[in-house]
């Protein structure tokens, strides 16, 4: 049995986790949750780098794993290159905005991004941007809107801090784009639990676009795993560096998943 290590700052890449179990059941998952140095959105870059370094070494000398995951935004945008310098015989798969996606669904070709401060200040985020404008069919507007301490309200689980930053971040957004906007790029792995209530600020109008579902079947192809299998998964293994208890809430509240976490000291 193939298995895949899986990282993030928290809980958030737990979506990501999600529609990994849905694609790849014959799949040991193995999620490490750096929850003690969360949110990563609003650290240095070295901060970040230094940390995606250290959540890997311990992936591989713990659990010999065929796949690296990085279900981080942030953590994608600012470590993937070093790591696959670091890491050259370990397929890795990073997350980004899924900013092409959200240009083929786009009729005003106004779209926003929600995401972390480092994702949407990285030279990663602006080369994709750059990439997407340029190729697009016609003209397209991209309006990114850091969300300062969302990921983190989701991560201490905080739903009134939740409700008001949600409505604080997308007033923003759409000011700055005139409500123009159609369609919304979720940025951050984090922000999927925070669906329902970005969707009531947003309007019925809007589309979220959310990247988990893509890096569950880029990581499927990355593995050469067939498309369709019977084989029954096994549980995945959660890890925290923070506080067990709470990736294990999370995971059940989130993913209907009735695994208990263990502490890491990556
Ligand atoms: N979930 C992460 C992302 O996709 C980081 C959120 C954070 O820790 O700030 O960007």
């Amino acid at each position: 049995m193939k298995t895949v290590g899986v990282f993030d700052s928290g809980v958030g890449g737990l979506s990501v986790l999600r529609a990994l179990l849905a694609e790849l059941p014959g799949v040991r998952l193995v999620y490490l949750a750096d929850s003690a140095h969360a949110p990563y959105g609003e650290r240095s870059a070295g901060k970040v780098v230094e940390r995606s370094g250290r959540l890997t070494a311990w992936l591989r000398a713990t659990h010999r794993i065929d796949a690296l995951v990085i279900a981080c935004n942030t953590a994608t945008a600012l470590a993937i290159d070093g790591l696959r310098t670091t890491h050259p015989d370990l397929p890795i798969v990073g997350v980004e905005p899924a900013l092409k996606p959200a240009v083929a669904v786009s009729r005003t070709r106004a779209i926003g991004v929600l995401a972390t401060r480092g994702t949407l200040q990285s030279e990663r985020f602006a080369r994709l941007r750059r990439q997407v404008e340029s190729t697009a069919s016609s003209p397209v507007h991209f309006f990114g809107q850091p969300c300062d301490g969302l990921a983190d309200a989701i991560e201490r689980h905080d739903p009134p801090a939740l409700r008001q930053l949600c409505h604080r971040h997308v007033q923003a957004l759409l000011l700055q784009a005139g409500g123009d906007i159609d369609t919304v790029v979720l940025g951050c792995t984090h922000y999927p639990f925070a669906e329902d209530l970005l969707k009531e600020a947003l309007g019925p109008r809007v589309t979220l676009i959310d990247t988990g579902v893509a890096v569950a079947r880029r990581t499927r192809d990355v593995l050469d795993l067939p498309h369709s299998s019977r084989a029954t998964g096994a549980p995945p293994l959660l890890f925290s560096t923070g506080d067990p208890d709470a990736l294990t809430q999370a995971a059940l509240r989130w993913l209907g998943l009735p695994c208990l976490a263990q502490r890491s000291r990556a």
